[in-house]
Parts: structure tokens; C-alpha cells; sequence
């Protein structure tokens, strides 16, 4: 009897681990499908160029059977007659094959074109693909070149439950903030750097978002994998797609192209810095951008935290390199990611004042955040920021979150999100006397 049921148990885990595995392969090639492109432009984004007042980098991905691809674009009317006044502009090709980098792997071209000389201020209308396959009009505004209010959203890790939650929180971005210069993507964007099904994932959450609002974005540690999927440990290398994907300023060192860079609006300098590597080179090249930087303010953006939010992360390096010349060449507001949880303080010239709500307060260096958009969660650490002199203001556990920053003048209006719209944080700067007056 015992020897029936043994045989039974057995016949019955053979069939279902066979049928599991063919299942879980059938499962696979759907995704596969899923995430492939097809003739029709797909992955459309506009990147921000190191001057967007005048131009702009705009981005696609089709089938690799597509070798011509073109943007035309014009001033965008009310009515459809814009379209006459359109020019087109040939894209440069790349052909990204990433079967061997990720089991969802294929073959994609990419297409990009850097468009310059454009007007100010300006809205334009474009679209992207070929003579038999275009994708639909999308409209942008360049960036002004005058001083004026300028807005952007910002977010910390995307990386995981991309489609299933992370949409909700670009999607309510966009509704708070639908005239939002740019967006700001403080690294892990997705969890394995190379693989289709994610970045599809990230395009399908913020679809026309991602075509109208420029992307700033960096690279996270889950940007960089290793390129062979059958040897795991092999050398880590930048996401295949981000290259191809992004049209991201080449103004940073050589070896760093599109994850080191600097973007200027009238008022503000925006600094992406890769935290993933070459950290002493970038402090050398930064200390000369910031030498030479004459504008009233400057952010700055990387993936792993200065001053860490949760156990076990701190990034020393990061903090004996970056950070003094932070405070040298006063940067006013650091967003970062790397965490998923929530932060937010600095170093406060008088850290009694913090506390005493009649006092004056004054930063030293700049603000930092860290913030996280999408599922994956930690927990918070009481360490990482008193240790090393700065105050940590704010906190968040299990939350996602979204950040609408907004600048006028001398003043800069940080105000942070839940998913569902609710303010979660909130803080002012002003300019004064030469410093950074925090007002809660
Ligand atoms: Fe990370």
C-alpha cells in the first residue's frame, strides 16, 4: 500500500512539475511578446538637452527590421495646418540586441535626434517612426530662457511592481504637475538593468508622459548588471537600453556619457552625478562645473544617499568626496533615491535653531532627500545623519511618493506627495544675505 502511494506521489509531482516548467516557459514567451516592439514607435521619450531652451533629444524604439527613422516637428497651432510648417529631421540608429544580456532579450533599433535651434518658450508639436509607420503628435514646451517660475518633479526608485504601482504615482505626477519642466529619476528606474520586460513596463506606466516632459535621469545600482545572463558574477555593466534610450547631455567625463552631466535653465543648474563609479573623477569635474557655475541655483542629482535612510547603507565615499565640495560651492538641494524609504533634512548652521520655531534658520550645503516611488520598501534607520552633524527632519516608512519643486526667484518650494495626492512634506529656501533661509 505504501509502495502505491509512493508511486502515485510520484507520477503525480513528475506531471505537475512538468507542466509547471512548461507553463511558467509558455509564461515567459508572452511576456517576451509583450515587451518586443513592433513596426509602430513605441518608448517615445524626450530627454533634456544642456541647453533646453533651444533644443531638445527626443528617443524611440521599433522593430529591428526598422533601419530609417525621422522627427518632424513644428510649432504646434490649434488646428491641424501646423503640420505644414513641420521639419523633419533624420534620427542616428542604434541596434541594441539584448538576448544575451537577459532571458526576455531581442533585437530593437533605437532611434535618436538631438534637435537644435528651436525658439524659447515655445510650444512644439512632433512625431516620430518612417514613411509607412508614425507615431501620434505629441506637444512639449522648450524651457524659457529668461528668468521665470520654473517647475519639475522628481522621484526616487521606480525598480519594482514597475506597472502595477509605480504608474499610479507618475500618473498622479502628472496630474499635480502637468506643466512640470522636467522629471527628475534618481536612479533605479528598473531592478535588472538590461531586462526588456522592465523598461516596457517603465514606458507603458508613464506612456505620454514620458513624450511631453523632458526625463533628467542617473543610473542606479540596478541600472548596472552583469551583460552575459548565464554568468551572474561577470563585471557589471551599464543598462544596454540606457545609451540608446536616453538623449542625455555628453557634457561629463568621457567615461561616463549620459550618467554625468549638467543641464542649464536661466536660474538653475541641474547636475545628474553615477554614484555607481569613478566617484573621485567626478569630484574633480564637478568642482570645476561648479567653479564656473554663475546661476542663482543649483540641484543636484545620484542615486545612493549622502546621509542614508535605512540600515546598513551608508555611503561613505560619497560623503568625503562629493559633499565638501557641495557645501563649497553652495548646492541648495540634493535628490537622491537608493533608500526606498523617505528622508529629509541638512545641515543647519545652528543646529538648536531646529527646533525653536522662533529662530532663524540657516542650511549649510544643501538639502537632502531621499524618496522612493515605487513597491519594494525598507525600513527607516534612527542612524546615518546626526553622526555625521546633519538634523533629519522628515521621515516616511511604506509610502510611495512623488516631489513637485518649484522655483521663483529667490525662492525654491519643495513640496513631496503620496500616491493618492495627499502633501506629504513640505519646506521653503529662501535667498538671503548670501545664504539658504529654511522656512517650514
Ligand atoms: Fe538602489
Amino acid at each position: 500500500m505504501i509502495k502505491t502511494i509512493f508511486s502515485l506521489m510520484l507520477v503525480f509531482f513528475t506531471l505537475s512539475f512538468g507542466f509547471g516548467q512548461d507553463k511558467s516557459q509558455q509564461l515567459n514567451e508572452i511576456i517576451k511578446e509583450w515587451a518586443a516592439p513592433n513596426h509602430f514607435p513605441d518608448h517615445v521619450i524626450l530627454s533634456a538637452t544642456s541647453d533646453p531652451a533651444r533644443s531638445i533629444a527626443i528617443n524611440w524604439r521599433t522593430h529591428a527590421d526598422n533601419k530609417v527613422g525621422y522627427v518632424q516637428i513644428a510649432p504646434a497651432g490649434p488646428g491641424p495646418d501646423f503640420r505644414e510648417n513641420s521639419k523633419t529631421h533624420t534620427a542616428k540608429r542604434t541596434l541594441i540586441n539584448s538576448a544575451n544580456a537577459t532571458p526576455d532579450g531581442f533585437e530593437s533599433s533605437f532611434f535618436e535626434v538631438q534637435i537644435e535651434s528651436l525658439s524659447p518658450n515655445t510650444l512644439y508639436a512632433y512625431r516620430v517612426g518612417n514613411d509607412d509607420f508614425k507615431s501620434e503628435w505629441h506637444q512639449f514646451t522648450t524651457a524659457n530662457d529668461q528668468t521665470a517660475p520654473l517647475s519639475f518633479l522628481y522621484v526616487g526608485d521606480a525598480q519594482n511592481f514597475i506597472l502595477e504601482l509605480w504608474s499610479r504615482v507618475i500618473r498622479n505626477a502628472y496630474k499635480k504637475a502637468p506643466e512640470a519642466d522636467f522629471f527628475i529619476h534618481a536612479g533605479d528606474l528598473v531592478n535588472n538593468a538590461h531586462d526588456e520586460s522592465e523598461w516596457n513596463e517603465w514606458f507603458d506606466a508613464g506612456g505620454f508622459i514620458h513624450s511631453e516632459i523632458p526625463a533628467i535621469a542617473v543610473p542606479g545600482n540596478h541600472e548596472y548588471r552583469s551583460m552575459d545572463s548565464n554568468t551572474p558574477k561577470g563585471e557589471r555593466v551599464l543598462s544596454m537600453q540606457w545609451n540608446a534610450q536616453f538623449g542625455l547631455p555628453n557634457n561629463g567625463p568621457e567615461e561616463l556619457l549620459e550618467t554625468c552631466y549638467f543641464i542649464d535653465y536661466p536660474d538653475l543648474k541641474v547636475i545628474g552625478l553615477n554614484s555607481n563609479r569613478d566617484i573621485e573623477l567626478q569630484a574633480g569635474w564637478l568642482k570645476k562645473v561648479l567653479e564656473e557655475n554663475d546661476k542663482k541655483w543649483t540641484v543636484v542629482t545620484y542615486h545612493h544617499p549622502v546621509f542614508s535612510a535605512s540600515r546598513g547603507r551608508d555611503n561613505e565615499e560619497l560623503r568625503k568626496h562629493w559633499k565638501p565640495i557641495f557645501d563649497q560651492y553652495g548646492v541648495d538641494l540634493a535628490l537622491q533615491g537608493h533608500d526606498h524609504s523617505y528622508a529629509r533634512g541638512a545641515v543647519y548652521e545652528n543646529p538648536i535653531a531646529v527646533d525653536n520655531i522662533t529662530e532663524e534658520k540657516y542650511v549649510v550645503g544643501p538639502v537632502y532627500v531621499v524618496s522612493v516611488s515605487g513597491g519594494k520598501m525598507y525600513s527607516l534607520s534612527e542612524s546615518g545623519w546626526g553622526e555625521f552633524g546633519a538634523t533629519k527632519e522628515k521621515t516616511g516608512e511604506r509610502t510611495q511618493l512623488f516631489q513637485h519643486i518649484t522655483i521663483d526667484e529667490n525662492r525654491l518650494i519643495y513640496k513631496s506627495f503620496t500616491a493618492t495626492g495627499e502633501m506629504f512634506d513640505r519646506f521653503e529656501l529662501e535667498k538671503t544675505k548670501g545664504k539658504n533661509r529654511f522656512i517650514d
